[in-house]
C-alpha cells in the first residue's frame, strides 16, 4: 500500500490491519505510552475545500506522533494559480514525508500520487471519503464487536459519503442499503462493483431500507461545490431523513453516525442527533485514531 486514495485500492486484509492499528494508537494515546512513530516526518495538507474534523486531527495526529504537519490552503499555492498537479507533486516530495489532500476531482488526488514520490492521502474528493469511511468502520467495530451479519443503512444523497460506505462495507463483510431520491444514486461503478461482491441495495424506499439496521448513516444533501443546488435539493429530499419514526424501524440498538457537519432539520432531526450523540462525536474522534494508523502505514513508522 503506497498511497490512500480510494478504499477500493485497499484490501480487506490492509483494511484489517489499518483498524487493528487505529485501536492499538487509541490504547497508547489513553494510557500514557505515545510513542514518536514518525518523528521527525512532515506531512503537507493541502486544502481547495473547508475543513474542522480532517484539517484538524491530520494535525494533531502528526503532532502524537512525533512530526509536524503543514496547512497549504489551495488557494494560496500555485497550484491554485494552475501550476499543474504532476510539478506540485515532485516538488512537494523533495519537501515533505507525505501528502493529504482534499480537493474536488479525484482525477487531480490520483495525478498528484502518479507524480509523487511520497504517499498521498485522499483528505475527500466530489468520488469519495476514504479516511472518514475508515474512521465510521472503526467506530462500528468498537460498539458492536464485529462486522458479521450487521447491517448498513445510509439514508440521503448518493454522494462521496455513499460510495466510500459501499465499498468499506463490502470489504468487511456488511450488508449495505443505501435509500436516496431516483437520479441522486451513489456511482454506477461503485454499485455494479459492490452488487457483484457483496450485499448492496439501492432504492428510493427510506422505510424498506431502515429495516433491520445496526447502524443508520446519513450525510448533507447538498456537498461542498453544491451550494447553488442547495434548494432544490431540499425539494428532492424531502423524506430522506433520520428521524424518530424512521429510527423505530431499525434494530433496537441501532447505531446512528454521520461524518458531520450535520444540518439538523434535514438529513437528520435534533432529537436524533442528540440522543446519538455519543456514537457520533466518538465517530469524530476516530479520525485521529484511523488516520494517525493510516500515516504510520503510509510513511513508514514503526509499529
Ligand atoms: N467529516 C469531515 O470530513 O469533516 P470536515 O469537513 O470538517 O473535515
Ligand atoms: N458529503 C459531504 C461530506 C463532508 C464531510 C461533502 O462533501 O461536503
Amino acid at each position: 500500500m503506497k498511497h490512500l486514495l480510494k478504499l477500493g485500492d485497499l484490501s480487506s486484509r490492509e483494511i484489517t490491519d489499518i483498524l487493528n492499528l487505529a485501536d492499538q494508537l487509541k490504547f497508547e494515546k489513553y494510557h500514557g505510552e505515545r510513542k514518536p512513530y514518525l518523528g521527525g516526518k512532515t506531512l503537507g495538507m493541502i486544502f481547495t475545500k473547508a475543513s474542522t474534523r480532517t484539517r484538524v486531527s491530520f494535525e494533531v495526529g502528526m503532532y502524537q506522533l512525533g512530526g509536524n504537519a503543514l496547512f497549504l490552503s489551495g488557494s494560496e499555492m500555485q497550484i491554485g494559480r494552475g501550476e499543474p498537479a504532476e510539478d506540485t507533486a515532485r516538488v512537494l516530495s523533495k519537501y515533505l514525508d507525505g501528502i493529504m489532500i482534499r480537493t474536488y476531482k479525484q482525477s487531480e488526488v490520483e495525478k498528484l500520487a502518479e507524480f509523487s514520490d511520497i504517499p498521498v492521502i485522499n483528505g475527500l474528493t466530489d468520488y469519495c471519503h476514504p479516511c472518514q469511511v475508515l474512521a465510521d468502520l472503526m467506530t462500528i467495530r468498537e460498539r458492536k464487536g464485529s462486522f458479521k451479519g450487521k447491517k448498513l443503512t445510509f439514508i440521503g444523497d448518493g454522494n462521496n459519503m455513499a460510495n466510500s460506505l459501499i465499498v468499506g462495507a463490502v470489504k468487511t463483510g456488511m450488508e449495505i442499503a443505501v435509500a436516496c431520491p431516483k437520479g441522486y444514486e451513489p456511482d454506477a461503478e461503485i454499485i455494479k462493483w459492490g452488487t457483484q461482491n457483496g450485499k448492496v441495495t439501492i432504492t428510493d424506499d427510506v422505510k424498506a431500507a431502515a429495516e433491520g439496521a445496526d447502524v443508520m448513516y446519513t450525510d448533507v444533501w447538498a456537498s461542498m461545490g453544491q451550494e447553488g443546488e442547495a434548494e432544490l435539493r431540499k425539494e428532492k429530499f424531502k423524506g430522506f431523513c433520520i428521524d424518530s419514526e424512521l429510527m423505530k424501524l431499525a434494530k433496537k440498538d441501532a447505531m446512528v453516525l454521520h461524518c458531520l457537519p450535520a444540518h439538523r432539520g434535514e438529513e437528520i432531526t435534533a432529537e436524533v442527533l442528540e440522543a446519538h450523540a455519543d456514537e457520533i462525536f466518538a465517530e469524530a474522534e476516530n479520525r485521529l485514531h484511523a488516520q494517525k494508523a493510516v500515516m504510520v502505514t503510509l510513511m513508514g513508522g514503526k509499529k
